[in-house]
């Protein structure tokens, strides 16, 4: 076997799935399991069958959609618990059942009101039953981050001679310091004489934001399996992240520790996940969060700009974002404003950008970041590509106690196109008729509206993101109507799409 290799096992759907909120059912389930055997994960944690007749479901269907990952279902030591989690694991390829017993003085006085090797027993006894039904046998010693590591040990060892395969070391409260953590494991690699028999797995929660730490602490010290989810999601403050785990094996090359994750799909996995449970990513979350590659302060946009690697230590393009975002806002140079006028096809002289930035500077004073159009603006340039479909006429009917309407005419190329649709609100009905007239499958992302100044009688500026063929199109729109800078931001965003497109075919 290659020591050197870490294996991923993905809980984002069993311990993620617990947060309150994120539920999902079993279509979407599905969906995030083939997403996650794109991004190469060993093991997917499908849920807890017995907790529920939709958890069972999942599982069934997550082991007949998925033909790589080992599927993995939890249970609690008790008999009908592994019962019901091997029936549903029937149509794995490779099925896991994943077992366990709390092991701390608080699981095992004030829970189970039971003691040490009353504990052992049940431990064994769990692991002995599931064998009956699967090879693959995976033990947790609940709350192993507050056990003594000497009884931890005991277990340790009696659950590999029952045949346990996998071991799974959770510090279920996120109580430990990384070097307890590194600790403990090193004391089982060391003292638990049939340790070769099995993998050692962690299993951080992130109560006081130590759960990469530690998990990373777990591997440095002999741990082969990390147990994550994506973007960190999970009980109460989270589980460790699959994506820090993963890019800090590969930004440390000296740990000599990989992965099979295809990184480039970590992005794009975490939208999904965030869309499908509602749970909006940090603007600050390491490798995922919207500013995690996004450079505002003049300093920082110079260096970026004269080599990535002054301010970047990742890639931004190795997890599947095209580019680092220079976000322009009152403290940016001369330089950022310049580069970003550039991707834009902007070119001005030293004169003419001294002038802008003063404008820019002024501008930027009031709003907190500019955006594309401002900047257009600015350089009075509003000239972004072909505008092959433009906004023709708008009416909606709306109010309390109707539905709303809408009916659109657009010009494409010259043409005129009308259609009329409802929706649960004004916008709603609007985008809904410029899709039928369009017929194109794109995903609204992120909308936002926005006024400058506030005023009843402000320009309300919109920005709308659209997904298109797994690529991100930026609409924008601005008008004292709101509903019409969402159209016209939307139309944008299709325009965009249609620019791409045939710049592609170039
Ligand atoms: O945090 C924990 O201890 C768990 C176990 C059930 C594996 O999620
Ligand atoms: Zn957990």
């Amino acid at each position: 076997m290659d020591n050197n290799r870490v294996f991923i096992f993905d809980t984002t759907l069993r311990d993620g799935e617990q947060v309150p909120g994120c539920q999902l059912n079993t279509i979407e389930k599905v969906e995030v399991a083939k997403v996650l055997e794109q991004l190469g994960v060993d093991v997917i944690e499908a849920g807890f069958p017995i907790s529920s007749p939709g958890d069972f479901k999942s599982v069934v269907e997550i082991s007949k959609a998925v033909t790589w990952p080992v599927i993995c279902a939890l249970t609690r030591a008790v008999e009908k618990d592994i019962d019901v989690a091997a029936e549903s694991l029937k149509y794995a390829k490779r099925g896991r059942i994943h077992t366990g017993i709390g092991t701390s003085p608080y699981h095992i006085q004030s829970k189970f009101n039971s003691n040490p090797d009353a504990i052992i027993e049940r431990a064994i006894a769990a692991v002995k039953y599931a064998k009956k039904y699967v090879e693959d046998v995976e033990f947790y010693a609940e709350d192993a981050g507050r056990s003594d590591n000497v009884y931890l040990a005991r277990v340790v060892e009696a659950v590999i001679k029952a045949g346990a395969t996998v071991i799974n070391i959770p510090d279920t409260t996120g109580y430990c310091l990384p070097s307890q953590y590194g600790e403990k494991i090193k004391f089982l690699m060391e003292n638990v004489p049939n340790i070769h028999k099995a993998i050692l797995s962690t299993h951080c929660h992130n109560d006081l934001g130590m759960a990469t730490a530690n998990s990373i602490a777990g591997v440095m010290n002999g741990a082969r399996q990390v147990e994550v989810t994506i973007n960190g999601i999970g009980e109460r403050a989270g589980n460790t992240a699959l994506e820090e785990v993963v890019m800090i094996l590969r930004s440390h090359k000296e740990l000599d520790l990989h992965t099979n994750i295809n990184s480039k799909n970590i992005y794009k996995t975490s939208r999904l996940i965030s869309s499908l449970m509602n749970m909006p990513v940090q603007a600050n979350k390491a490798i995922v969060g919207r500013n995690a590659f996004a450079h505002s302060s003049g300093i920082h946009q110079d260096g970026v700009l004269k080599n990535r690697e002054n301010y970047e230590i990742i890639d931004p393009v190795e997890v599947g974002i095209s580019e680092s975002t220079i976000v322009l806002t009152a403290r940016s140079g001369r330089a950022a404003l310049k580069h970003r006028l550039e991707i834009l096809g902007v070119k001005l002289e030293k004169e003419k950008l001294e002038e802008v930035y003063a404008d820019f500077l002024a501008l930027a004073d009031k709003k907190k970041d500019i955006k594309e159009d401002d900047l257009l603006v600015l350089v009075g340039d509003l000239g972004r590509g072909d505008r092959r479909i433009k906004l023709d006429f708008l009416q909606v009917v709306t109010g309390k106690n109707l539905v709303p309407m809408a009916t659109v005419s657009l010009d494409i190329a010259g043409e005129k196109f009308s259609a009329t649709e409802s929706g649960n609100g004004p916008i709603d009905a609007s985008i809904k008729a410029v899709k039928s007239i369009i017929h194109r499958k794109v995903t609204l992302q992120e909308f936002l509206i926005q006024a400058i100044n506030k005023g009843s009688d402000d320009i309300g500026k919109v920005h709308m993101q659209v997904e298109f063929d797994d690529n991100i199109f930026n609409g924008f729109g601005a008008n004292t109507d709101i509903i019409t800078a969402s159209v016209e931001a939307f139309i944008d965003a299709i325009n965009k799409i249609g620019n791409a497109e045939k710049a592609a075919t170039k």
